[in-house]
């Protein structure tokens, strides 16, 4: 039974997209929705067709895209019509490059308006789009680059000098396009029309790298379908119209600032908000006022962060524009639910997905009352069963892996030469037939309403401050310095950060274990992998606990590291 704890809707400020979940859940097709999309003949169609020209060919031609905040205050509005004609000059310069359907773009750019216009320029001309984020450093760069054969990358003078030491291992890369560097004369020379690659629905559209526990990172990639998925998210779960000014605080670096800030955002013909700078309380809060958002999308470290800066804060601006407040990444605390109801008026929803989801699979809508803590229910259509190891369906209350029937538009397509890593995501629930259904590697239950709720990683996979690490890479990037002979890499859990990256790290023979020398391994990973996945704490050890088979186990690291019972160590060597 809904409990006390439940918040329900009262005063809506506007009529939501998604006004009977129930009722829309159980007649559900996509067949009824693909009308609201633009298809070109023979089921084809393009992701970005449908976020930019379809706006700017019609009604919303003049209408805002995209408001831009500088990191020094400065600003930028571009309309549809402005956005169209900039990712068409874009893409008509890197078809004159040699640019053709299905080769590899990357764009590692901080978050200027050039960043969006090539995003959508490169999926025009049916190229696959690449992003990276920032704070990522050569050994980052290098892998992503070299494993996705990339021939073109956009970025600026400033971020292209940490490409210099490998660079030259990239045979594939074949330019390097500066956008502080003659980029601007080029592009102003381009005609401002493009005929848009009339994609397939399965062509590949953009490709984003994510880590798992083991090995490099893969890269996931998305198809232009996906769209349709992007769309109905952004209309049902952020509850996106047009009239919106939303602002979404996530890097397109990551899968939530591309689906959530670009392409279903735009799909819906809302305007886009995008805060060049870092995160900061007062600087986070003018902007609300400044553009009146209605709808804000961020995520739990930063609300956490705006929590600590205090109610004083929040009362000297005015914040009433505000009418739908969400959240993603890591869990949500309940506390941040009724403590965001009390001082902004609005309770935030959360939700749930995953870059190989491409969307939201799991949300708190805003016509369905929230259970503070519970991700939510299951998107229209989706399927979730929550599966024990052995492949058996697990009662309501019963704790085990989150899985999905794998039939939404914009579940990943594939990873990036990486078939047999594909399939592992994928098993058969002996209790459906065999079906086969798709393993996020969280661990969840389902209470009697039909609520989820997270809770944990069944793998070794990092979250911290809401951005996916992998152990593996960081543990590669501390082997990499001289003084190192093994290292173990965990999350360990912070109150703030949802969890900080810990390492325990193997010396060579005869190197001392100084502090001075911590902070050295720190910022040698800070340096060479990127600024957001180094070691915040790092301790010395003799050894490492591995599996018989040399595999560390990081489950006894984390164990010993919280003062818990270490569990099974059959399979320990002798430790
Ligand atoms: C975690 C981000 C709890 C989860 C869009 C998932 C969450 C991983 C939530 C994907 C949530 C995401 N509550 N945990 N609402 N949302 N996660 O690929 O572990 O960066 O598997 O995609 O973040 O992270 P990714």
């Amino acid at each position: 039974m809904l409990d006390n704890k439940v918040i329900h809707k009262e005063n809506l400020k506007m009529a939501p997209n998604l006004e009977d979940y129930t009722a829309t859940s159980k007649y559900f097709t996509y067949d009824r929705y693909i009308d609201e999309l633009v298809w070109f003949d023979h089921d084809k169609i393009n992701a970005a067709y449908n976020a930019i020209t379809k706006n700017a060919l019609g009604d919303r031609k003049n209408k805002i895209a995209m408001y831009w905040e500088g990191e020094n205050g400065e600003s930028r509005k571009y309309t549809f019509l402005e956005m169209e004609e900039a990712s068409n000059q874009i893409a008509n310069y890197l078809k004159s490059l040699g640019v053709s359907k299905g080769d590899r773009v990357f764009i590692f750019l901080p978050r200027v308006p050039e960043l969006y216009m090539a995003f959508i320029a490169i999926l025009k001309i049916g190229a696959v789009a690449g992003t990276m984020f920032s704070a990522f450093g050569p050994q980052a760069l290098y892998d992503r680059l070299d494993q996705s054969q990339a021939k073109i990358l956009i970025t600026t003078s400033e971020l292209a000098k940490r490409l210099s030491t490998v660079k030259k291992n990239l045979p594939h890369l074949k330019r390097i396009l500066l956008t502080d560097k003659g980029f601007a004369h080029e592009i102003s020379m381009q005609p401002k029309s493009l005929h848009v690659a009339q994609t397939n629905e399965d062509d590949d559209a953009y490709m984003l790298y994510t880590s798992g526990t083991t090995g490099k990172p893969k890269g996931v990639v998305h198809r232009h379908k996906a769209i349709v998925y992007e769309y109905l998210t952004s209309k049902w779960v952020l509850d996106l119209h047009e009239s919106d000014v939303y602002w979404c605080t996530a890097d397109p670096g990551w899968v939530t600032g591309i689906v959530y800030e670009i392409l279903g955002t735009w799909a819906c013909g809302a305007a886009t908000v995008v805060h060049a700078g870092r995160f900061d309380p007062s600087v986070w809060y003018s902007i609300i006022q400044k553009y009146e958002v209605t709808v804000w999308y961020t995520a739990p470290t930063a609300i956490r962060m705006l929590a600590a800066a205090g109610e004083d804060l929040i009362k000297k601006y005015n914040l009433t524009s505000l009418r739908h407040i969400t959240s993603v990444g890591e869990p949500l605390n309940p506390e941040l639910v009724t403590w965001s109801k009390k001082v902004y008026g609005l309770p935030f929803h959360d939700t749930y997905w995953q870059t190989e989801t491409g969307g939201i699979l799991m949300a708190n809508f805003p016509s369905v009352p929230i259970k503070p803590g519970s991700m939510g229910k299951p998107f229209p259509g989706i399927i979730p069963h929550i599966v024990s190891d052995d492949g058996h369906l697990l009662k309501t209350g019963q704790t085990g892996n989150l899985a999905f029937e794998p039939n939404w538009p914009s579940i990943m397509k594939k990873l990036w030469r990486r078939p047999v890593k594909y399939e592992s995501y994928f098993m058969r629930v002996k209790d459906l037939a065999n079906k086969r259904v798709y393993l996020t590697g969280d661990q969840a239950y389902k209470d009697e309403d039909g609520y989820y709720w997270f809770v944990g990683r069944a793998d070794d996979v990092i979250k911290t401050s809401g951005e996916r690490v992998g152990p593996f890479e960081v543990e590669s990037a501390l082997i990499a310095h001289h003084a190192v002979v093994e290292a173990g890499v965990i999350g360990k859990p912070d109150a703030l950060r949802g969890s900080i990256i810990k390492a325990f790290v193997v010396l060579k023979e005869g190197i001392k274990p100084t502090e001075a020398l911590k902070n050295e391994l720190s910022e040698y990973v800070k340096k060479n992998l990127a600024g957001h996945a180094y070691p915040k704490e790092i301790e010395f050890i003799d050894k490492l606990p591995k599996t018989r088979s040399g595999k560390i186990m990081r489950r006894i690291l984390k164990a010993k590291e919280l003062g818990l019972p270490i569990g099974d160590t059959s399979t320990l060597e002798e430790y």
